[in-house]
């Protein structure tokens, strides 16, 4: 364990650094000084810090562009995160399957959101849909809770953005379904179990759960067979009901009806 104010340098440096410095700054220092509790050596615990921080965010949206708002800026945006980026060729007819099977997304929560919620919109105004009514959108990273809240202000819409850390929390927000987008497998990483709480307490009747099925490099390598074990077996302890399942080119979807609703 290392003394405080060599724990207060480690968290300077650590927030300090260009990669981490959108990330919320709450829960940059709380992972700077759980690692500070296992090692004895400053060096050590900054490089753990940061390889977690990189774990959690890093590898999944390290460009940014800037944001306007006509339809190819937005693919554009959305093409600059790992995660939109993979989903996009096939994102219309995912979220078509989820509207249909839940009857309408007029209320939408979406945690751990990245620049999905801008997608969803794009996708919307490409189909020609209503918006939704509502979209509450969540994550650690603040440029990209930026370019979601501009994108919901430019759009006129109501919507709420946030920083939630769901290792430790989970907004409490009413909404037709929970989006759960690429989460999962990080959230494990971190703390085994802990999405299952998540899953628990989002405030809607359906949650969708997507896993990816390809490594960052584009890689099949057996992700999907893993991972409908490892859901096959979380529903089966917790009783929610699979009302839908679809694996499309790099992504595992699983909507699930909670067993309260
Ligand atoms: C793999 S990306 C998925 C983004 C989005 N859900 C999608 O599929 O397009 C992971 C996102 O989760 C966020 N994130 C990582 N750890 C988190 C945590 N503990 N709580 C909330 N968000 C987290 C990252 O900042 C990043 O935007």
């Amino acid at each position: 364990m290392l003394d405080e104010p060599i724990i207060q340098a480690l968290i300077t440096e650590v927030s300090g650094a260009k990669r981490y410095r959108h990330i919320d700054a709450a829960i940059v220092e709380q992972v700077c000084r759980e690692e500070a509790q296992k090692r004895n050596k400053p060096k050590e615990a900054a490089k753990a810090a940061k390889r977690r921080l990189h774990q959690m965010t890093g590898a999944y949206c390290d460009k940014h562009i800037a944001l306007s708002f006509a339809p190819d800026e937005m693919a554009a945006l959305c093409a600059a995160h790992a995660s939109t980026k993979e989903r996009l060729p096939f994102a219309g007819e995912m979220f078509a399957d989820i509207r249909q099977q839940v009857g309408g997304m007029e209320r939408v929560a979406d945690l751990a959101c990245g620049v999905n919620p801008v997608l969803y919109v794009a996708e919307c105004l490409r189909a020609n849909l209503p918006l939704p009514r509502f979209y509450a959108a969540y994550d650690i990273r603040h440029d990209v809770l930026e370019q979601v809240r501009a994108c919901f202000d430019h759009f006129g819409m109501d919507g709420t953005t946030g920083v939630c850390d769901l290792l430790t929390d989970c907004p409490d927000v009413a909404a037709d379904v929970t989006l759960l987008f690429k989460i999962v497998p990080l959230l494990e990483r971190q703390q085994k179990g802990r999405f299952e709480q998540v899953i628990a307490q989002a405030n809607s009747p359906f949650v969708a759960v997507t896993f990816p099925t390809r490594s960052l490099g584009g890689k099949n390598v057996g992700m999907a067979p893993q991972y409908r074990r490892f859901f096959a077996a979380y529903l089966q302890r917790a009783g929610h009901r699979l009302v839908f399942e679809k694996e499309y080119p790099n992504e595992l979807l699983f909507l699930i009806e909670k067993e309260e609703a």
